[in-house]
Protein backbone atom coordinates (compact mmCIF):
# COMPACT_ATOMS: atom_id res chain seq x y z
CA UNK A 1 0.00 0.00 0.00
CA UNK A 2 2.52 2.50 0.93
CA UNK A 3 4.36 1.06 -1.92
CA UNK A 4 1.58 2.20 -4.21
CA UNK A 5 1.13 5.59 -2.30
CA UNK A 6 4.97 6.39 -2.83
CA UNK A 7 4.12 6.30 -6.94
CA UNK A 8 0.92 8.30 -6.64
CA UNK A 9 2.90 10.47 -5.28
CA UNK A 10 5.40 10.76 -7.46
CA UNK A 11 2.88 10.85 -10.25
CA UNK A 12 1.00 13.59 -8.28
CA UNK A 13 3.81 16.25 -9.33
CA UNK A 14 4.64 16.71 -12.70
CA UNK A 15 8.18 15.96 -12.07
CA UNK A 16 10.95 13.63 -12.81
CA UNK A 17 11.81 11.26 -9.70
CA UNK A 18 15.53 11.19 -8.75
CA UNK A 19 16.87 9.34 -5.36
CA UNK A 20 19.71 11.93 -5.43
CA UNK A 21 18.22 13.94 -2.56
CA UNK A 22 21.24 16.80 -3.35
CA UNK A 23 19.62 17.17 -6.94
CA UNK A 24 16.04 17.02 -5.72
CA UNK A 25 13.80 20.36 -5.32
CA UNK A 26 11.39 18.42 -3.23
CA UNK A 27 11.91 15.68 -0.97
CA UNK A 28 9.40 13.64 0.47
CA UNK A 29 9.40 10.89 2.54
CA UNK A 30 6.48 8.42 2.68
CA UNK A 31 5.82 6.81 5.89
CA UNK A 32 4.17 3.96 7.78
CA UNK A 33 2.20 4.12 10.98
CA UNK A 34 1.98 0.40 11.66
CA UNK A 35 4.16 -0.48 14.43
CA UNK A 36 6.23 1.66 16.42
CA UNK A 37 9.67 0.73 14.93
CA UNK A 38 7.75 2.07 11.35
CA UNK A 39 6.48 5.34 13.10
CA UNK A 40 10.40 6.07 14.61
CA UNK A 41 12.20 4.71 10.95
CA UNK A 42 9.97 7.79 9.94
CA UNK A 43 11.73 10.38 12.42
CA UNK A 44 15.00 9.02 11.74
CA UNK A 45 14.66 9.42 7.74
CA UNK A 46 13.59 13.09 8.07
CA UNK A 47 16.00 14.75 10.44
CA UNK A 48 18.51 12.72 7.84
CA UNK A 49 17.61 16.16 5.49
CA UNK A 50 18.04 18.63 8.74
CA UNK A 51 21.46 19.80 7.37
CA UNK A 52 20.86 19.84 3.95
CA UNK A 53 17.23 21.58 4.29
CA UNK A 54 19.37 24.26 6.40
CA UNK A 55 22.19 24.61 3.79
CA UNK A 56 19.28 24.75 1.15
CA UNK A 57 15.91 26.94 2.22
CA UNK A 58 14.52 26.55 -0.91
CA UNK A 59 14.17 22.81 -0.85
CA UNK A 60 10.83 21.83 -0.29
CA UNK A 61 10.86 18.92 2.35
CA UNK A 62 7.43 16.95 3.37
CA UNK A 63 6.35 14.19 5.47
CA UNK A 64 3.51 12.02 3.89
CA UNK A 65 1.62 8.74 4.47
CA UNK A 66 0.43 7.06 8.05
CA UNK A 67 2.71 9.21 10.52
CA UNK A 68 1.98 12.48 9.07
CA UNK A 69 -1.85 11.69 9.86
CA UNK A 70 -1.36 10.34 12.95
CA UNK A 71 0.50 13.06 14.46
CA UNK A 72 -0.61 15.82 11.91
CA UNK A 73 0.20 19.46 13.49
CA UNK A 74 2.68 18.18 16.05
CA UNK A 75 5.20 17.46 13.33
CA UNK A 76 5.58 21.57 12.52
CA UNK A 77 6.67 21.70 15.61
CA UNK A 78 8.75 18.93 16.26
CA UNK A 79 10.40 19.49 12.83
CA UNK A 80 11.18 22.89 12.34
CA UNK A 81 12.80 21.57 8.85
CA UNK A 82 9.51 20.37 7.27
CA UNK A 83 7.37 22.37 5.06
CA UNK A 84 4.62 20.17 4.98
CA UNK A 85 2.66 17.33 6.11
CA UNK A 86 0.40 15.30 3.89
CA UNK A 87 -1.85 12.42 4.72
CA UNK A 88 -2.17 9.26 2.83
CA UNK A 89 -5.93 10.40 1.86
CA UNK A 90 -4.94 13.68 0.62
CA UNK A 91 -2.50 13.10 -1.69
CA UNK A 92 -4.69 14.66 -4.78
CA UNK A 93 -4.01 18.11 -2.86
CA UNK A 94 -0.08 17.52 -3.40
CA UNK A 95 0.30 19.74 -6.57
CA UNK A 96 -1.80 22.52 -4.63
CA UNK A 97 0.11 22.43 -1.74
CA UNK A 98 3.43 22.61 -3.46
CA UNK A 99 2.30 25.74 -5.59
CA UNK A 100 1.09 27.12 -2.14
CA UNK A 101 4.11 26.90 -0.66
CA UNK A 102 5.98 28.38 -3.01
CA UNK A 103 3.89 31.24 -3.89
CA UNK A 104 3.31 31.92 -0.23
CA UNK A 105 6.26 30.36 1.90
CA UNK A 106 3.37 29.05 4.39
CA UNK A 107 4.18 25.80 6.21
CA UNK A 108 0.88 23.32 5.65
CA UNK A 109 -1.23 20.37 7.10
CA UNK A 110 -3.29 18.49 5.10
CA UNK A 111 -5.15 15.48 6.21
CA UNK A 112 -8.43 15.80 5.22
CA UNK A 113 -9.98 14.21 1.97
CA UNK A 114 -12.74 14.46 -0.44
CA UNK A 115 -14.52 11.32 -1.37
CA UNK A 116 -15.07 12.41 -4.59
CA UNK A 117 -10.48 12.64 -5.33
CA UNK A 118 -9.58 9.46 -3.27
CA UNK A 119 -8.68 7.53 -6.46
CA UNK A 120 -7.63 10.20 -8.60
CA UNK A 121 -4.50 9.87 -8.97
CA UNK A 122 -2.80 7.04 -10.68
CA UNK A 123 0.74 5.51 -9.56
CA UNK A 124 3.88 6.05 -11.16
CA UNK A 125 4.57 3.48 -13.90
CA UNK A 126 8.62 2.77 -14.42
CA UNK A 127 8.27 1.80 -17.81
CA UNK A 128 9.23 -1.82 -18.85
CA UNK A 129 7.99 -2.86 -15.50
CA UNK A 130 5.70 -5.87 -15.50
CA UNK A 131 4.15 -6.31 -12.60
CA UNK A 132 1.78 -3.42 -11.04
CA UNK A 133 -0.88 -3.14 -8.74
CA UNK A 134 -4.09 -1.29 -8.88
CA UNK A 135 -6.08 0.21 -5.59
CA UNK A 136 -9.34 -1.05 -5.23
CA UNK A 137 -10.45 0.70 -1.82
CA UNK A 138 -8.93 2.59 0.43
CA UNK A 139 -9.66 2.58 4.91
CA UNK A 140 -10.97 -0.06 6.65
CA UNK A 141 -14.18 -1.23 8.34
CA UNK A 142 -12.97 -3.65 10.77
CA UNK A 143 -11.87 -2.74 14.07
CA UNK A 144 -9.37 -5.06 15.11
CA UNK A 145 -8.48 -3.71 18.22
CA UNK A 146 -4.27 -3.76 17.99
CA UNK A 147 -4.71 -1.41 14.60
CA UNK A 148 -4.16 1.72 13.84
CA UNK A 149 -5.01 1.63 10.41
CA UNK A 150 -9.15 2.76 10.43
CA UNK A 151 -8.01 5.81 12.47
CA UNK A 152 -5.61 6.89 10.02
CA UNK A 153 -6.87 5.85 6.73
CA UNK A 154 -10.50 5.69 7.03
CA UNK A 155 -13.22 4.32 7.18
CA UNK A 156 -13.82 1.83 3.76
CA UNK A 157 -14.27 3.38 0.06
CA UNK A 158 -14.41 1.20 -2.32
CA UNK A 159 -13.69 2.45 -5.71
CA UNK A 160 -15.98 1.92 -8.92
CA UNK A 161 -15.46 -1.56 -10.53
CA UNK A 162 -15.41 0.69 -14.19
CA UNK A 163 -12.20 2.90 -12.23
CA UNK A 164 -10.60 0.03 -11.25
CA UNK A 165 -10.93 -1.82 -14.90
CA UNK A 166 -9.73 2.01 -16.72
CA UNK A 167 -6.69 1.73 -14.30
CA UNK A 168 -5.70 -2.50 -15.14
CA UNK A 169 -6.54 -1.77 -19.11
CA UNK A 170 -4.18 1.36 -19.21
CA UNK A 171 -1.41 -1.10 -17.48
CA UNK A 172 -2.11 -3.77 -19.23
CA UNK A 173 -1.68 -1.50 -22.69
CA UNK A 174 1.70 -0.42 -21.29
CA UNK A 175 3.36 -3.85 -21.17
CA UNK A 176 1.78 -4.91 -17.26
CA UNK A 177 1.36 -8.22 -17.46
CA UNK A 178 0.26 -8.76 -13.83
CA UNK A 179 -2.01 -7.02 -11.74
CA UNK A 180 -2.57 -7.00 -7.90
CA UNK A 181 -5.53 -5.48 -6.98
CA UNK A 182 -4.86 -4.04 -3.14
CA UNK A 183 -6.97 -2.56 -0.47
CA UNK A 184 -7.04 -3.02 3.41
CA UNK A 185 -9.45 -5.93 3.04
CA UNK A 186 -9.86 -6.11 -0.02
CA UNK A 187 -12.41 -9.01 -0.52
CA UNK A 188 -14.34 -6.97 1.36
CA UNK A 189 -14.57 -5.02 -2.11
CA UNK A 190 -18.35 -3.86 -3.32
CA UNK A 191 -20.05 -1.65 -5.59
CA UNK A 192 -23.75 -1.44 -6.66
CA UNK A 193 -24.54 -5.11 -6.07
CA UNK A 194 -20.83 -6.38 -7.38
CA UNK A 195 -18.82 -8.70 -5.11
CA UNK A 196 -15.45 -9.38 -5.22
CA UNK A 197 -15.96 -12.24 -6.65
CA UNK A 198 -17.34 -10.23 -9.76
CA UNK A 199 -14.47 -7.66 -9.97
CA UNK A 200 -12.08 -11.06 -10.24
CA UNK A 201 -14.24 -12.46 -13.09
CA UNK A 202 -14.18 -8.90 -14.55
CA UNK A 203 -10.58 -8.70 -14.23
CA UNK A 204 -10.84 -12.63 -15.96
CA UNK A 205 -11.77 -10.52 -19.10
CA UNK A 206 -9.43 -7.84 -19.75
CA UNK A 207 -7.57 -8.87 -22.95
CA UNK A 208 -3.61 -9.41 -22.37
CA UNK A 209 -3.66 -9.53 -18.73
CA UNK A 210 -2.18 -12.79 -17.81
CA UNK A 211 -2.08 -13.02 -14.04
CA UNK A 212 -3.99 -11.70 -11.47
CA UNK A 213 -3.53 -11.25 -7.48
CA UNK A 214 -5.62 -9.44 -4.51
CA UNK A 215 -3.71 -8.00 -1.09
CA UNK A 216 -4.54 -8.46 1.52
CA UNK A 217 -7.76 -11.08 2.24
CA UNK A 218 -9.60 -10.79 5.40
CA UNK A 219 -11.01 -14.35 6.46
CA UNK A 220 -14.45 -13.24 7.01
CA UNK A 221 -15.06 -11.87 3.60
CA UNK A 222 -14.22 -14.87 2.10
CA UNK A 223 -17.49 -16.40 0.52
CA UNK A 224 -18.85 -18.78 -2.14
CA UNK A 225 -18.80 -16.25 -4.82
CA UNK A 226 -14.96 -15.44 -4.18
CA UNK A 227 -13.49 -18.73 -3.91
CA UNK A 228 -16.01 -19.54 -7.14
CA UNK A 229 -13.81 -17.17 -9.07
CA UNK A 230 -10.65 -17.82 -7.73
CA UNK A 231 -11.03 -21.33 -9.36
CA UNK A 232 -12.98 -20.46 -12.51
CA UNK A 233 -11.09 -17.52 -13.60
CA UNK A 234 -7.45 -19.21 -15.22
CA UNK A 235 -5.24 -15.90 -14.29
CA UNK A 236 -5.54 -15.86 -11.47
CA UNK A 237 -2.59 -16.75 -9.33
CA UNK A 238 -2.89 -19.87 -7.10
CA UNK A 239 -1.53 -17.68 -3.52
CA UNK A 240 -3.29 -16.33 -0.71
CA UNK A 241 -2.12 -13.99 1.66
CA UNK A 242 -4.91 -14.72 4.54
CA UNK A 243 -3.61 -13.05 8.02
CA UNK A 244 -4.95 -15.36 10.86
CA UNK A 245 -2.73 -13.40 13.96
CA UNK A 246 -3.66 -15.70 16.46
CA UNK A 247 -4.04 -19.29 16.80
CA UNK A 248 -5.75 -18.90 20.43
CA UNK A 249 -9.79 -18.23 19.95
CA UNK A 250 -9.06 -16.26 23.65
CA UNK A 251 -6.94 -14.07 21.82
CA UNK A 252 -8.40 -13.57 18.15
CA UNK A 253 -12.17 -12.75 20.54
CA UNK A 254 -9.83 -10.10 22.26
CA UNK A 255 -8.22 -8.49 18.96
CA UNK A 256 -11.81 -8.63 17.91
CA UNK A 257 -11.09 -10.66 14.54
CA UNK A 258 -14.68 -12.04 14.19
CA UNK A 259 -13.64 -15.32 13.23
CA UNK A 260 -12.19 -18.63 15.58
CA UNK A 261 -9.64 -20.81 14.84
CA UNK A 262 -11.39 -23.83 13.70
CA UNK A 263 -13.47 -21.04 11.19
CA UNK A 264 -10.22 -19.99 9.94
CA UNK A 265 -9.09 -23.81 9.28
CA UNK A 266 -12.47 -24.63 7.58
CA UNK A 267 -12.28 -21.87 5.34
CA UNK A 268 -8.94 -22.55 4.27
CA UNK A 269 -10.42 -26.25 3.36
CA UNK A 270 -12.75 -24.63 1.25
CA UNK A 271 -10.48 -23.16 -0.61
CA UNK A 272 -7.85 -25.76 -1.21
CA UNK A 273 -11.56 -28.24 -2.25
CA UNK A 274 -11.94 -25.70 -4.92
CA UNK A 275 -8.15 -24.96 -5.60
CA UNK A 276 -5.99 -27.49 -4.40
CA UNK A 277 -2.64 -26.38 -4.87
CA UNK A 278 -3.61 -22.96 -3.36
CA UNK A 279 -0.49 -21.92 -1.28
CA UNK A 280 -1.46 -19.87 1.64
CA UNK A 281 0.88 -17.04 3.66
CA UNK A 282 -0.50 -15.20 6.73
CA UNK A 283 0.52 -12.56 9.43
CA UNK A 284 1.06 -13.34 13.11
CA UNK A 285 1.06 -11.08 16.24
CA UNK A 286 3.06 -12.45 19.11
CA UNK A 287 2.58 -11.16 22.48
CA UNK A 288 -1.08 -9.41 22.42
CA UNK A 289 -1.83 -8.59 25.80
CA UNK A 290 -2.94 -11.35 28.33
CA UNK A 291 -1.46 -14.14 25.33
CA UNK A 292 -0.12 -17.11 27.99
CA UNK A 293 2.26 -19.76 27.10
CA UNK A 294 -1.04 -21.99 25.95
CA UNK A 295 -2.44 -19.29 24.00
CA UNK A 296 1.14 -19.30 22.10
CA UNK A 297 1.40 -23.08 21.65
CA UNK A 298 -2.24 -22.50 20.10
CA UNK A 299 -0.47 -20.29 17.77
CA UNK A 300 2.55 -22.98 17.33
CA UNK A 301 -0.18 -26.15 16.69
CA UNK A 302 -2.19 -23.33 13.74
CA UNK A 303 0.74 -22.92 12.36
CA UNK A 304 1.79 -27.01 12.38
CA UNK A 305 -1.65 -27.51 11.02
CA UNK A 306 -1.86 -25.03 8.04
CA UNK A 307 1.70 -25.50 7.35
CA UNK A 308 1.84 -21.49 5.98
CA UNK A 309 3.97 -21.39 2.83
CA UNK A 310 5.92 -18.03 4.30
CA UNK A 311 4.16 -16.01 7.54
CA UNK A 312 5.58 -12.41 8.26
CA UNK A 313 5.20 -12.36 12.18
CA UNK A 314 5.85 -9.20 14.48
CA UNK A 315 5.59 -8.57 18.32
CA UNK A 316 2.24 -6.55 19.30
CA UNK A 317 3.49 -2.45 19.23
CA UNK A 318 0.69 -0.77 21.14
CA UNK A 319 -0.42 1.63 18.88
CA UNK A 320 -2.02 5.13 19.64
CA UNK A 321 -5.82 5.68 19.65
CA UNK A 322 -6.34 2.06 19.84
CA UNK A 323 -8.62 -0.30 22.35
CA UNK A 324 -5.56 -2.70 22.75
CA UNK A 325 -2.90 -0.24 24.29
CA UNK A 326 -5.32 0.64 26.82
CA UNK A 327 -4.23 -2.80 28.95
CA UNK A 328 -2.39 -2.17 31.72
CA UNK A 329 1.76 -3.12 32.34
CA UNK A 330 0.65 -6.31 34.24
CA UNK A 331 -1.49 -7.49 31.03
CA UNK A 332 1.25 -6.74 28.53
CA UNK A 333 3.49 -10.00 28.25
CA UNK A 334 6.99 -9.24 28.98
CA UNK A 335 9.43 -8.49 26.13
CA UNK A 336 11.83 -11.11 26.42
CA UNK A 337 9.44 -13.69 26.81
CA UNK A 338 7.09 -12.29 23.81
CA UNK A 339 11.02 -12.06 21.79
CA UNK A 340 12.16 -15.83 22.47
CA UNK A 341 8.06 -16.58 20.96
CA UNK A 342 8.66 -15.07 18.29
CA UNK A 343 12.02 -16.51 17.77
CA UNK A 344 9.99 -20.18 18.09
CA UNK A 345 7.62 -19.01 15.63
CA UNK A 346 10.00 -18.03 13.14
CA UNK A 347 12.49 -20.74 13.38
CA UNK A 348 9.16 -23.33 12.68
CA UNK A 349 8.49 -21.28 9.49
CA UNK A 350 12.04 -20.98 8.44
CA UNK A 351 12.08 -25.27 8.08
CA UNK A 352 8.49 -25.58 6.57
CA UNK A 353 9.30 -22.60 3.83
CA UNK A 354 12.67 -24.42 3.12
CA UNK A 355 11.13 -27.92 2.84
CA UNK A 356 8.13 -26.33 0.62
CA UNK A 357 11.06 -24.95 -1.67
CA UNK A 358 12.88 -27.98 -1.83
CA UNK A 359 9.36 -30.17 -2.73
CA UNK A 360 9.39 -28.35 -5.83
CA UNK A 361 12.54 -29.29 -7.25
CA UNK A 362 12.24 -31.48 -10.34
CA UNK A 363 8.86 -28.97 -11.23
CA UNK A 364 8.22 -27.05 -13.86
CA UNK A 365 6.70 -23.83 -12.92
CA UNK A 366 5.73 -20.75 -15.14
CA UNK A 367 7.22 -17.70 -14.49
CA UNK A 368 6.91 -14.24 -15.48
CA UNK A 369 9.87 -12.66 -15.88
CA UNK A 370 10.03 -9.33 -14.24
CA UNK A 371 13.44 -8.19 -15.08
CA UNK A 372 17.55 -9.33 -14.51
CA UNK A 373 18.00 -10.60 -10.98
CA UNK A 374 19.19 -7.87 -8.63
CA UNK A 375 22.51 -10.29 -7.25
CA UNK A 376 23.46 -11.95 -11.17
CA UNK A 377 23.00 -9.64 -14.17
CA UNK A 378 23.26 -13.37 -15.93
CA UNK A 379 20.02 -14.64 -14.14
CA UNK A 380 16.61 -13.45 -15.12
CA UNK A 381 14.15 -13.39 -12.21
CA UNK A 382 10.08 -13.80 -12.17
CA UNK A 383 7.68 -15.32 -9.62
CA UNK A 384 5.42 -18.70 -9.71
CA UNK A 385 2.01 -18.71 -10.17
CA UNK A 386 2.63 -19.47 -6.08
CA UNK A 387 4.53 -15.71 -5.52
CA UNK A 388 7.80 -18.01 -5.21
CA UNK A 389 10.73 -16.01 -6.63
CA UNK A 390 12.49 -17.92 -9.51
CA UNK A 391 16.13 -17.30 -10.43
CA UNK A 392 16.93 -18.45 -13.75
CA UNK A 393 19.56 -17.76 -16.43
CA UNK A 394 18.18 -16.21 -19.51
CA UNK A 395 18.53 -12.92 -21.72
CA UNK A 396 16.52 -9.66 -20.89
CA UNK A 397 14.45 -10.48 -24.21
CA UNK A 398 12.65 -13.10 -21.96
CA UNK A 399 11.19 -9.77 -19.52
CA UNK A 400 7.31 -9.63 -19.62
CA UNK A 401 7.15 -13.18 -20.84
CA UNK A 402 5.97 -16.14 -19.27
CA UNK A 403 8.24 -19.18 -19.62
CA UNK A 404 8.95 -22.37 -18.04
CA UNK A 405 11.34 -23.16 -15.95
CA UNK A 406 12.63 -26.63 -14.53
CA UNK A 407 13.76 -26.22 -10.61
CA UNK A 408 16.92 -27.29 -9.59
CA UNK A 409 17.48 -25.73 -6.39
CA UNK A 410 15.06 -25.02 -3.31
CA UNK A 411 16.78 -22.09 -1.17
CA UNK A 412 15.22 -20.39 2.07
CA UNK A 413 13.93 -17.28 -0.06
CA UNK A 414 14.01 -18.49 -3.59
CA UNK A 415 13.88 -21.30 -6.04
CA UNK A 416 16.85 -21.84 -9.22
CA UNK A 417 16.08 -23.49 -12.11
CA UNK A 418 16.65 -23.73 -15.68
CA UNK A 419 14.75 -22.36 -18.69
CA UNK A 420 12.77 -25.38 -20.68
CA UNK A 421 12.77 -24.50 -24.52
N1 LIG B 1 1.43 -4.61 16.58
C1 LIG B 1 2.04 -5.62 15.90
N2 LIG B 1 1.69 -5.99 14.66
C2 LIG B 1 0.68 -5.33 14.07
N3 LIG B 1 0.10 -5.47 12.87
C3 LIG B 1 -0.88 -4.55 12.76
N4 LIG B 1 -0.95 -3.81 13.86
C4 LIG B 1 0.00 -4.27 14.71
C5 LIG B 1 0.40 -3.92 16.02
N5 LIG B 1 -0.20 -2.94 16.71
C6 LIG B 1 0.50 -6.51 11.90
C7 LIG B 1 -0.65 -7.47 11.60
C8 LIG B 1 -1.06 -7.08 10.22
C9 LIG B 1 0.25 -6.61 9.62
C10 LIG B 1 0.13 -5.73 8.42
O1 LIG B 1 0.85 -5.88 10.68
O2 LIG B 1 -0.15 -8.79 11.61
O3 LIG B 1 -1.64 -8.12 9.47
Amino acid sequence: MNEYDSDRIKNALDAEPTDDPKKADIIIINTCAIREKADQKAFSSLGKFKSLKANNPDKIVGIAGCVAQLYGEKLLKRMPHIDFVLGPRAIPKLPDIISNIEREKRRTVETSYDIEELFEIEPYHKEGKVTGFVSVQQGCNKRCTYCIVPQVRGNEVNRPLKDILTETTNLVNKGVREITFIGQTVNSWKENGYKFGDLIRAAGEVENLERIRFTTSYPRDITKRMIDAMKDVPQVCHHLHLPVQSGSDKVLSMMKRTYTRQWYTDTISRLKDAVPDLSVSTDIIIGFPGETGQDFEETMSLMKEVEFESSYSFKFSPRPGTAAAEYSAEEMVDPQIASARLSELQAFQKDITEKKNLSRVGLIEKVLVEGESRNDPNFLSGRTDHNRILNFKGTKELVGKTVKVKVSEGLLNSLRGELVV
